[in-house]
Order: C-alpha cells, then sequence, then structure tokens
C-alpha cells in the first residue's frame, strides 16, 4: 500500500477544514496559547517504513497519550500487582470525573482516565522512587531513537492550575489507595503529561504495540513488553482509550487509539503500523477533531480495521 499518497490526500482533504471545528484546550492555560491551525501525521509500519504529512516534525504537549506509556512502564516494573488498584472497564464519563470514584471506593475504573493515570503514578513512584520521571524519559527516548524531554512551561501550568487532579489525587488518598505523599505523585503525573514530542516520534515510539511488544528500533532485538501485556495495552486503548468516545471511536475507525487533549491521538494497526495524528483543538471529550476525521479517512481508505 502506498502510505505516503494516502497520508497526502487525507491533508489535502482535510486541511481546508483546520479551524473549522473544535477548540484548543483553555483550562490548561499553557496549551490554550497553542495556534490551532496545525495537522501532522506520522506512520511507522513494523518492517520500518515510514510516511508522514504536514506538521508531523513539530513537537506538541502528548498530554494524555503519555498514560500509554507510563502505563507500559508500570507494566514492565510492577507486573501483575498493578491490577490491584486500577479497574479495565470504560468509564463512559468525562477523562476527569470524580462521580465514580466515590461508589468504587477509589479504585479508578481504567488505567487512561486521569484517576487511572494517577493510580499508576503513585505505583511507578512506589516502584522507582525519585528517579520515576527520568526512567520515563529514558524509556520514551529509547523508543524513539532520539532524546525526549518534559515541557517544563507545560508542567508547571499544569501543576498551577490542575484543580481536579489534586482533587482525584487526594480523593483517592482518602480510601487508602494511594501509598505516596499526593504532591509527589502529581509531579510525576503532570511531568508526564507534559511530554512534548512529534507525529514521527510518537509514531516510532508506540511502534511495540503493533509488534508483539518488540522493541521498535531496528537491531534492538529486545522486547518492551510481551506479546500478551502488547495485546492487553490495545485492548485498554480501544475500550478506554478515548474516554467517554471510546464506542464511538470503536465503531467509526475501530482501531485502538489513545488521544490526549493537546490534539494527538495515537493509533494502532496491530502487525502492521502505527499511526500519530495531531490537531490542537479537541471536542467535548478532549479528542481531537481534525486528527478522529484523520483516523477515520486513514481506517476507511485503507481498509485496515481491527474487526
Ligand atoms: O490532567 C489533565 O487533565 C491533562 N493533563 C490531560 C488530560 C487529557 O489529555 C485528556 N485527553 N484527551
Amino acid at each position: 500500500m502506498n502510505f505516503q499518497a494516502l497520508l497526502d490526500d487525507i491533508d489535502a482533504e482535510l486541511r481546508p477544514e483546520l479551524g473549522k471545528a473544535g477548540r484548543v484546550a483553555s483550562y490548561i492555560p499553557a496549551l490554550a496559547r497553542v495556534p490551532a491551525a496545525q495537522f501532522g501525521m506520522a506512520l511507522r509500519t513494523c518492517d520500518g517504513e515510514e510516511a508522514s504529512s504536514g506538521d508531523s516534525a513539530v513537537p506538541f504537549s502528548i498530554q494524555s497519550c503519555s498514560k500509554l506509556f507510563s502505563l507500559t512502564l508500570a507494566m514492565q516494573v510492577i507486573g501483575e500487582a498493578l491490577w490491584e488498584r486500577i479497574h479495565r472497564e470504560p468509564s463512559g464519563n468525562p477523562f476527569n470525573s470524580l462521580l465514580q470514584l466515590e461508589s468504587e471506593q477509589g479504585v479508578p475504573r481504567n488505567p487512561f482516565i486521569n484517576a487511572g493515570a494517577i493510580a499508576v503514578s503513585d505505583r511507578l513512584i512506589s516502584a522507582l522512587g525519585a528517579g520515576a520521571k527520568e526512567r520515563l524519559l529514558e524509556m520514551l527516548s529509547g523508543l524513539a531513537g532520539e532524546p525526549i524531554a518534559f515541557d517544563a512551561e507545560v508542567a508547571a501550568s499544569e501543576a498551577a492550575t490542575g484543580y481536579r487532579n489534586v482533587a482525584l489525587g487526594n480523593f483517592m488518598k482518602s480510601f487508602g489507595k494511594i501509598d505516596n505523599d499526593v504532591a509527589a505523585v502529581l509531579d510525576f503525573y503532570f511531568h508526564q503529561c507534559a511530554v512534548k514530542m512529534s507525529c514521527r516520534q510518537v509514531a516510532k515510539a508506540a511502534g511495540y504495540l503493533c509488534r508483539d511488544g518488540a522493541h521498535p528500533q531496528a537491531g534492538n532485538g529486545s522486547l518492551v513488553v510481551s506479546e500478551r501485556q502488547a495485546r492487553r495495552l490495545n485492548a485498554l486503548m480501544l475500550t478506554c482509550g478515548t474516554y467517554d468516545a471510546a464506542g464511538e471511536f470503536a465503531f467509526r475507525i475501530g482501531l485502538p487509539c489513545k488521544s490526549g487533549v493537546g490534539g494527538g491521538i495515537v493509533a494502532v494497526v496491530p502487525d502492521r503500523l502505527t499511526l500519530c495524528v495531531w490537531s490542537p483543538a479537541v471536542d467535548e471529550s478532549g479528542n481531537s477533531v481534525l486528527g478522529t476525521r484523520a483516523l477515520e479517512l486513514f481506517a476507511s481508505r485503507s481498509g485496515l480495521s481491527i474487526f
């Protein structure tokens, strides 16, 4: 399949739509300043073939796409015990909702809503201590094959205005489900959300998800996660990766996806490729409007689907 031509066609078709629908997330002040009229796509096949279009090399705040990578790190270092405090069901609620946490005694519905990612952060700090942030960057840099960093301004902006995340952390702590100091847990969480990467880097870094867990860097030969864990990550992406729009994503796109409120979405075609799309204007569920449409066009024109 000529993936480059496909991405070029999708870019040409959607670029005139830039700025017409959705809004750049404004509840994190540093994100509100990002120009909306940007649109990039990048993919990488299991064999290392790459294709990209538009603003695919522009670094953006990956936000909740990072939850995929922090969960991967937690699966590596904690294993099965991770699931003692995190469920694996779609929430059907907004990503930052507190509602279910009360009736479910402080155990988050899944690792991709904010509460779940904060719980994962807590377990990582227990396992890795103060070095957890560095360890995440090391993992990402190894996967992408180039240095990956936090955007300090975005991390500070999240910390200054993350009232809901502070509430979620403290609420879980009140149920005895957070072991560490809530401020330390949130410091890790805010930094992971503030990781800055381009579509090309994300598509490459996520490569283990389409290769049964094998490291995406050619010649590395190691496993990032086991085949079973890679399948589970894909299952969680499909059912929970786009929050209260996960059903709609499965219906319209049919691929495991993980979105971020910075406008990025990473998608996996198991055994074929990983794809990252980015356009900053998001809808009410926090998913990129143009990114979603781009994935829909990609899936329908390529015929690629997990179903
Ligand atoms: O904690 C937050 O609210 C943001 N840093 C991340 C949320 C997010 O990316 C939701 N995704 N679509």
